[in-house]
């Protein structure tokens, strides 16, 4: 390479000020990730967390980590009451070591405390998807004990009804769909930005499109 390196394009230095804006607005807390079973929490929250030179926590793999079993085996051994306090408690003890993006299991901000601490330390994301995105999603696998049921497709739509009402109390909403990944972390990002600094709007919209 030259001393006298090309200068950054412009598009890219924008996108560099957009995700440091982010991350000093954001400060010590973390991005939640909140959503049904297969919103793409986890594969969406990786990338985000990427972006953002970020760490990356999954709730439900702490909570495997901490409990030495797999989600499955803690439904199977311990039942669902048991599950929730102790996802209760991760989530709790994770909140307090931010910064960082964490995505959390689909059942959590059911817990009225769960969502008071979300608020209270962090940046919490929505990830809307509907019942037949979920569904083709979470059919490929069977870690779920929630749907090991004669009729998944009932039982999503049951659980989306019943939780629906609680995703609402996030921060911010992002409709998760078969786009491409980055298509959703930008949309993100976006929102994240104008939900933080309230500057973004379609300057910021610009900037991000500029990149892709
Ligand atoms: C659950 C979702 C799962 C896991 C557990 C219960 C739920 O996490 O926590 O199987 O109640 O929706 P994902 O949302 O990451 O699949």
């Amino acid at each position: 390479m030259s001393e006298t390196a090309s200068p950054v394009p412009t598009s890219l230095s924008q996108e560099a000020e957009i995700l440091a804006e982010i991350l000093a607005a954001l400060g010590k807390r973390l991005i939640v990730l909140v959503g049904m079973m297969g919103a793409g929490k986890s594969t969406i929250g990786r990338r985000l967390a990427a972006r953002l030179n970020l760490p990356f926590v999954d709730a439900d793999n702490e909570i495997e980590t901490a409990a030495g079993m797999t989600i499955p085996e803690i439904f199977e051994l311990h039942g669902e009451p048991d599950f929730r306090d102790g996802e209760a408690r991760v989530i709790a003890r994770l909140l307090d070591s931010g910064p960082a993006v964490l995505a959390t299991g689909g059942g959590s901000f059911m817990r009225e405390e769960t969502r008071r601490r979300v608020g209270e330390k962090a940046v919490s994301i929505w990830l809307k998807a509907d019942s037949d995105v979920i569904l083709r999603r979470v059919k490929r696998r069977s870690d779920r004990p929630l749907l090991q049921t004669a009729d998944p497709a009932a039982t999503v739509n049951r659980l989306l009804g019943e939780r629906e009402p609680f995703y609402r109390h996030a921060d911010i909403t992002i409709a998760s769909r078969d786009v491409p990944h980055d298509r959703i972390v930008d949309e993100c990002i976006e929102a994240l930005h104008a939900r933080l600094s309230g500057t973004a709007g379609k300057q910021s919209a610009d900037a991000m499109s500029a990149v892709r």
